[in-house]
């Protein structure tokens, strides 16, 4: 019989104690992701700035672009705070199962034919409110190639962000650190009023996961 890799063991135990797991099956969520959307929502208006309301993050009637969607769990978060006003247009490399609500797009979004294709789907003139981006590339286990990989995506995803944001829109983009981090991290302090780096409560202690959230758009 073969022997169960340590780390994949490690995986399972972590899986079974973990309570973003068990909440998440408990409220139908596809994936335990779902509760760092849930505490990003939040952030703004618990932490507001100095003088300015804090809003929750994604309003009722907002138009969101969700990039790495697949499962799914942020798309169904994100359909029930847009409401049924709103609209929500998810993206991923990966087919997932539909979900009332959401446009679905699958492709991989560094090809150009995709990035039309969500550019379309949002209609005219073309721009959401809120762009997330949990994009992460499938683990090739060569530490510097999957760095490499996780930095274009976030690259691109800042990109089309700065294409298709609205004016005063927000941005929740996961980011990895290699040469490019505090490139992206100092574009973003000129274009958004705010910004912020988080690591939510539901991302793994081990995990160097982390987002950057941008709020109030401008060119
Ligand atoms: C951490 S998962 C996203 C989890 C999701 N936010 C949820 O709540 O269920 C990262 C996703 O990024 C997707 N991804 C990776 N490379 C991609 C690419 N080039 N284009 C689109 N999606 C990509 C993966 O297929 C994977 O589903």
């Amino acid at each position: 019989m073969p022997q169960r890799r340590p780390s994949s063991a490690r995986w399972l135990q972590e899986h079974r104690d973990d309570p973003y797991v068990a909440a998440a099956k408990r409220e139908g969520y596809r994936s335990r992701a779902a509760f760092k959307l849930l505490e990003l929502q939040t952030f703004p208006k618990e932490h507001p700035s100095p003088g300015r309301p804090g809003n929750l993050l994604i309003q009722p009637g907002m138009t969101v672009v969700d990039l790495g969607a697949a499962p799914g769990g942020w798309t169904q978060v994100t359909v029930k705070l847009v409401g049924p006003r709103g609209r929500v247009v998810a993206a991923d490399i990966l087919p997932f199962a539909a979900i009332a609500g959401a446009e679905i797009i699958v492709g991989d979004f560094l090809d150009e034919a995709i990035l039309d294709q969500i550019t379309a789907t949002l209609g005219t003139p073309g721009l959401a409110h809120v762009i997330l981006s949990d994009m992460a590339p499938n683990m090739s286990g060569i530490p510097c190639v999957d760095q490499a990989r996780g930095e274009l995506l976030a690259e691109s995803a800042f990109q089309f962000a700065e294409q298709r944001l609205h004016p005063g829109g927000s941005l929740v983009l996961k980011v990895f650190q290699g040469t490019s981090f505090h490139d992206i991290v100092s574009h973003a302090r000129q274009l958004f009023e705010r910004v912020k780096l988080i690591k939510p409560r539901a991302s793994r202690d081990r995990s160097s996961e982390q987002y950057l959230l941008g709020l109030g758009f401008h060119r």
